[in-house]
Order: structure tokens, then C-alpha cells, then sequence
């Protein structure tokens, strides 16, 4: 086991540059079987995630060779076994978009129930729906999710009940193959769902009006391999713009597409930071203490779910009240109590969260509850007094590249170090 030890009253100055977006690049690798050829993926994040969605693809009989730290050739002309098990999708949600795959390309699928972040239940019911509108049988046994096309695979028409992430691109990647024009209504908007619909139009795929809430896939017999770079992180971005007006820091975040930073962007100006745009980056900074804001997170273009526990830290040391509200997913406050614990002053009720600003946040033991509950500790560990050790930093590992390593360089001591196994005791 590992954690983290961050020295408080830290101040971020310097460069950063992003790496691919995760959200992205763990929908691209499952994709590349959609073709009967070689892909080629730049940009890939080196994360956790990633790693266990390519080991998915090997197992399955895909060869993957990376040809440089962010490049990987993926070659799925030999995938035999259309299945993924337990001890690799447990580890991830987008584990599942290996259904969509599969399913395209062989009309059948086998993949355990997807891990993921624990907000409270999240149900797979919309993916479903798109897969049965499509002609699919699908079961679950034993923890496997079973689909299989008794007849064709047939382009439909699908209104989705609530704006999903997961069923766009899930559906958007079965429906690729399938025959005829299928209409996905109500469809999610993130930077990601564009980019894979870039990926898979680059791989022959036909397919219109992603990043808009109607898209348009006709579905094609035949993809070929392609050449492609992940989108830059949106989430990563955002997280490296909230530490460095929490620091009172100035940093330049770079390879980023401003267009996807402006909710964020909005609220740290209403926070009192200094926003400054160029094509390709921005620059954050502060010099004036922490105004309180109100926050409330949709679906994109709204503020996004992934970057409100960070924002979260920043306003715990805010000079007044704020309310966050949480319009994504059911409970995603499991940070607070971690926060509480450094003195912060949050009550939550349901989806609600009445940030109390304080003057000061103490160093203190917490642990890291999903992969953004993390970052948003090591924010707050910036702003605190004395040091913060943060355990359970396996989460942070899966969506963030060499944080130590980037944090170093804008100034911060902030380490990983070992954890001894506790021994087991057998007092009674
Ligand atoms: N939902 C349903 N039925 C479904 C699917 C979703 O009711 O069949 C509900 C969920 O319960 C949730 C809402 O719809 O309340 C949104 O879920 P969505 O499907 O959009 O989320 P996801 O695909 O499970 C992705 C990201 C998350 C991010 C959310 C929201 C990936 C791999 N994960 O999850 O990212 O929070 O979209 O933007 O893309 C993260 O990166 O830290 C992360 C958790």
C-alpha cells in the first residue's frame, strides 16, 4: 500500500502540461474493435484505468504494443473470446463499453457487471435499452452481462430516459455495425462522446451530431484501422485550474481545449481567480482571498459532477457561505467527512451541500474515497496547516498521470511513500 504525504500552505507557480482524457481513451481502446485492423492511439494517458482496459483487450486474444510512453498500436484481428471477466471490469466502469464493442463487431458479448466509483447505485437500465432496441437479447447471470443478436443487428430509434455518459457511447458503439440509421435522442454531450465519434468516423464509421443531443449513426458493414489522439483531459484541466486559485498560485495549464474549460472558468472568477485564455491553455491565478459561490452539476455544457469535490475543498476556505448541489449522481460527497476531519465546515443533506467557509484547514490522516474525493484532498492539504497524509491513493492512480511528478514541478512537496501491511492481530 501507498500514500501520500503533502506539506500545507503550499503555493503552485509554474507549467503544467495535460495528458489524454481518461474518460476518453478507456472508450477509444474498447472501439478499436469495431475494426478488423490496427489502430494506432496517441495521447493515451499512463493511468490505471487505461492499463486495465488494455489487459481486457489481451485477454480476449488483441495484440497491444505501445510505441511510445503515450502511443499504443492495438491490433484486435485476433480477439477470439468476446469476454470480460470479473477481475478485470470490477475494476472499472468503463469496463462495460466492451459490450457496445463486442457486440458490433460480433453480435455477442459476455462481461461481468462493471466496479467504478461508488456514488450510490448506478443502474445500467439505459444501456440496456439501446442494446435491446438494437435487436439484442441481453441477460444477467451470475454477474455477467450476456447479450447476444438472435436475428440483425438493426439501426432503432432510442430516447434515453436521463442524459447518460455510459449509454451514448456504449449504444453509439453497437450501432456503428448495425444495419440501417440508428437516432440516439437525449444523448450525453461531453468532450468524449466527440471524440469517439471522431474516432470512429476516422475508422469508416458514419455517424453525426455528437456533442449535440441528437446523433445520427448510419450504421456501416466494414471498419478499418485508424490513427488517432485523445482528446485532452477536460478533468485533469480542471483539477490543476481549482489548485491553483485554491493556492493563491499562478500556473499555466497546457494542451487543453479552452471551449471545455468555460463552466469551470466561470465560477473560479466568481471565486475571485484570475482567468486568462490562450488557444491552447490557461492561466490561472489569485491574489484576492476566496469569494463563496453556488454550484450546481449537470451534464455538459453544465459543471461537470467530476471536478465538484475539488471545488468543494477550494470554498472550504472561502470568506462565506456556498451551496453545492449535486445534479449528476446520487452521493458524491463522501469527501466532506475526510474534509471535516482537516475543519472544514460542511453540512450535507441529500444532494445539497452548505459549504460554511473557515479560516483555516489543519493537516490531518484521510483517505481518498473515489478518484476525484482524492484530488480534491490533496487541494485541500495545499491549503491546510502542517501535513496531510492521504491513503487509499490507488484511486488517484487511476485517472491521473504522474501527479506527484507534475505537483513537484509547480512547487509542491508532496510525496508517495510506502505503507507497511498493518500485522494482523490475533488478540481476542
Ligand atoms: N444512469 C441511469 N441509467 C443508466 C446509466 C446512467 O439511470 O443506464 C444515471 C446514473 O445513475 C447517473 C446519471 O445517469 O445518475 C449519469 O450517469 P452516466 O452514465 O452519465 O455516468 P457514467 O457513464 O457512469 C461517466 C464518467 C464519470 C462521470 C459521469 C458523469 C466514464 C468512464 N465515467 O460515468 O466519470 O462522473 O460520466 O459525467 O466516462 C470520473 O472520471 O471520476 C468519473 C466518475
Amino acid at each position: 500500500m501507498e500514500k501520500f504525504v503533502v506539506e500545507g500552505n503550499t503555493r503552485l507557480e509554474g507549467e503544467v502540461t495535460v495528458g489524454g482524457a481518461k474518460n476518453a481513451a478507456v472508450a477509444l481502446i474498447p472501439a478499436a474493435i469495431l475494426a478488423k485492423g490496427v489502430c494506432v492511439l496517441e495521447n493515451v494517458p499512463n493511468i490505471s484505468d487505461v492499463s486495465y482496459q488494455l489487459r481486457a483487450l489481451t485477454e480476449m486474444g488483441g495484440r497491444v504494443r505501445y510505441l511510445n510512453k503515450h502511443t499504443v498500436e492495438i491490433d484486435t484481428s485476433h480477439v477470439v473470446d468476446p469476454t470480460v471477466p470479473y477481475e478485470i471490469a470490477s475494476h472499472l466502469r468503463a469496463s462495460y463499453y466492451f459490450l457496445g464493442a463486442l457486440i458490433g463487431r460480433f453480435k455477442t458479448a459476455s462481461v461481468s457487471m462493471p466496479g467504478g466509483c461508488n456514488f450510490g447505485v448506478r443502474p445500467i437500465d439505459q444501456h440496456i435499452k439501446g442494446f435491446e432496441s438494437l435487436g439484442c437479447d441481453v441477460t444477467i447471470d451470475h454477474g455477467m452481462i450476456n447479450a447476444s443478436v438472435p436475428g440483425e443487428l438493426t439501426g432503432s430509434h432510442i430516447y434515453f430516459d436521463v442524459v447518460t455518459v455510459g449509454a451514448t457511447i456504449n449504444v453509439m458503439l453497437a450501432a456503428a455495425r448495425a444495419k440501417g440509421l440508428t437516432i440516439l435522442e437525449n444523448a450525453a454531450k461531453e468532450p468524449h462522446i466527440v471524440d469517439l465519434a471522431n474516432f470512429l468516423n476516422s475508422m469508416g464509421a458514419d455517424i453525426r451530431g455528437a456533442g449535440t443531443d441528437v446523433i445520427k449513426i448510419h450504421g456501416v458493414d466494414i471498419m478499418h484501422g485508424s490513427t488517432y489522439s485523445v482528446v485532452p483531459d477536460q478533468i485533469e484541466a480542471g483539477t490543476y485550474m481549482v489548485a491553483a486559485a485554491a493556492t493563491f498560485g499562478d500556473v499555466l495549464i497546457k494542451n487543453i481545449i479552452p471551449k471545455h474549460m468555460e463552466s469551470l472558468s466561470d465560477k473560479l472568477v466568481k471565486t475571485g481567480a484570475i482567468i486568462e485564455e490562450f488557444d491552447d491553455a490557461i492561466r490561472v491565478s489569485r491574489t484576492e482571498e476566496i469569494q463563496p459561490t453556488n454550484i450546481k452539476t449537470m451534464p455538459h455544457p453544465g459543471f461537470p459532477t467530476d471536478l465538484q469535490p475539488q471545488m468543494g475543498a477550494l470554498l472550504a476556505k472561502s470568506n462565506g457561505t456556498s451551496v453545492i448541489t449535486e445534479g449528476v449522481t446520487d452521493n458524491r460527497y463522501r469527501y466532506v467527512e475526510e474534509l471535516t476531519r482537516m475543519g472544514a465546515n460542511i453540512q450535507v443533506d441529500g444532494k445539497v451541500a452548505v459549504i460554511q467557509g473557515v479560516e483555516r484547514l489543519t493537516g490531518a490522516q484521510v483517505r481518498a474515497s473515489d478518484l476525484r474525493a482524492g484530488v480534491a484532498l490533496i487541494i485541500a492539504a495545499f491549503m491546510a496547516d502542517g501535513d496531510t497524509e492521504i491513503e487509499d491513493i490507488h484511486f488517484i492512480d487511476r485517472g491521473y498521470e504522474d501527479v506527484v511528478g507534475k505537483l513537484r514541478n509547480l512547487g509542491a512537496n508532496i510525496r508517495r511513500i510506502d505503507v507497511p501491511d498493518s500485522p494482523v492481530s490475533t488478540a481476542l
